[in-house]
């Protein structure tokens, strides 16, 4: 499974980096506006400064804001011109599954962003996106079981053979990664302490605090 950090802080980006298991980054307009990244030069200078901060071959969603299909054509193309790393990330709309599907045809690469049922999932792999964005954590935050999504879609994409990559997006926790896993996503996004929340166990802690303490009886 790869793993992508959902941000657009620099920092974390780059501590995530330095890991050396950062596959890419998802970003979105609340994200960026988080970092208080404002007007079109700066936007699109923030995208540049992100995919040379993480190097080759690591996707790097950057979101169309239009959402009408020639205001997303458009601005795609501008994105995608930007860096060989850029991905377009699109939402699920009518407009924008015919921008996904003139995408595939011209040759730039697509997450189709805020999927919330199987059908759209299908919907997006038949316009040829290179990935799906299933919105786990939103969709426990109204009560129903995200997780579930992901299963189904991933049986659904196996059963038929749609290669659209699983992207399990808005995770909040580490046992959300975990349990996008075991329901088979291709890929999982995340927040740095998502990531960083797998590392814990206490018993890995009091382990290499009496391994230390022994070494330290003979060493001094
Ligand atoms: C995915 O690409 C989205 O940017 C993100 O995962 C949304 O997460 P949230 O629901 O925590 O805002």
């Amino acid at each position: 499974m790869l793993f992508f950090i959902d941000t657009a802080n620099l920092g974390d980006i780059r501590e995530a980096a330095e890991l050396g298991i950062l596959d890419g980054v998802t970003t979105n307009p609340s994200l960026m506006a988080k970092e208080g990244i404002k007007g079109d030069a700066n936007v699109l200078r923030h995208y540049i400064d992100i995919c040379e901060l993480v190097g080759e071959a690591q996707d790097v969603s950057a979101e169309v804001i239009s959402t009408d299909f020639k205001g997303m054509v458009e601005e795609g193309e501008k994105l995608a011109a930007l860096h060989e790393n850029i991905v377009v990330k699109v939402p699920m709309t009518k407009d924008g599954i015919k921008a996904i599907s003139h995408f595939t045809r011209v040759g730039i690469r697509t997450n189709c962003t805020l999927v919330f049922s199987a059908g759209q999932a299908i919907l997006a792999a038949k316009a040829g996106a290179t990935y799906v964005s299933p919105f786990v954590g939103r969709l426990d935050d109204i009560s129903w079981e995200g997780m579930n999504l992901i299963k189904e879609i991933r049986e659904i994409y196996d059963m038929v053979g749609y290669t659209t990559l699983i992207l399990a997006a808005s995770i909040r926790s580490p046992l959300h990664i975990v349990q996008a896993a075991k329901a088979g996503a291709d890929v999982v996004t995340c927040p740095l302490s998502a990531m960083l929340g797998l590392l814990n166990h206490p018993l890995t802690d009091i382990g290499l605090e009496k391994f230390l303490a022994d070494h330290r009886k003979v060493n001094g």
